[in-house]
């Protein structure tokens, strides 16, 4: 399976998706890395690995639409067959999910429904939660809030900082994210309401 990876920051979800696909047992591979800002560590990670990249800014478009049908036009052009959403700081808009809907995932460091948002480790902290963890979910309209593939539970440790805490939570988000990633690979998925069934439609 094909699989595009949008990234926005250090890209230490796309590396282990980009390790596992060495196995070519796997069943995957990454055909592109795609970011919405340049000299970040997701894609230098690409270019060593020898993936193909692009960037997209926001502000080199008009409006965010048009952003959204760049981007849209930008991953179609490696025809992916999965598109992971890893550590991507944007939200895709109605065009990119009208192209892509149900083929596009989004990890998230919070157990959903707790925490949606861009500080979710800050708010599980704040909050006093003794386990909090990763959610690989299908994207849809709202706030991290679409179907949802997979979760990883991770404990809160005494003294625990967001760093610390984020750091335990990826190690087993990309645990969640690598094995995911390779089953719907290997035997495809359907979304049906909220549940994501794997597996291939019988024809
Ligand atoms: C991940 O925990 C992701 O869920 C969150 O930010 C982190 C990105 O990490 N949105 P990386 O870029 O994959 O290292």
């Amino acid at each position: 399976a094909a699989v595009v990876v949008l990234v926005s920051g250090s890209g230490t979800n796309l590396q282990a998706l980009i390790d596992a696909c060495a196995d070519p047992s796997y069943g995957a591979h990454v055909v592109a890395v795609g970011a919405d800002r340049g000299g970040i560590e997701g894609l230098a990670r690409a270019e060593r690995a020898g993936i193909p990249t692009f960037t997209l800014s926001v502000k080199e478009f008009e409006t965010r639409e048009e952003w959204d049908a760049a981007l849209a036009g930008a991953v179609a052009a490696y025809d992916p067959d999965i598109v992971v959403l890893a550590g991507f700081m944007k939200l895709v808009g109605s065009t990119f999910l009208a192209v892509f809907g149900g083929k596009v995932v989004n990890t998230h460091p919070a157990l959903s429904p707790s925490f949606p948002g861009m500080h979710g480790p800050a708010e599980a902290l704040a909050y006093g939660v003794k386990v909090t963890g990763a959610t690989l979910f299908v994207v849809d309209p709202g706030v991290d809030t679409g179907p949802i593939v997979a979760q990883r539970a991770v404990e809160v440790v005494d003294g625990d900082t967001v760093e610390t805490l984020h750091e335990r939570i990826k190690v087993a988000e990309r645990g969640m994210l690598v094995d995911s990633i390779g089953a719907m690979a290997r035997e495809g998925f359907t979304v049906e309401g909220r549940r994501v069934r794997m597996g291939r439609l019988v024809d």
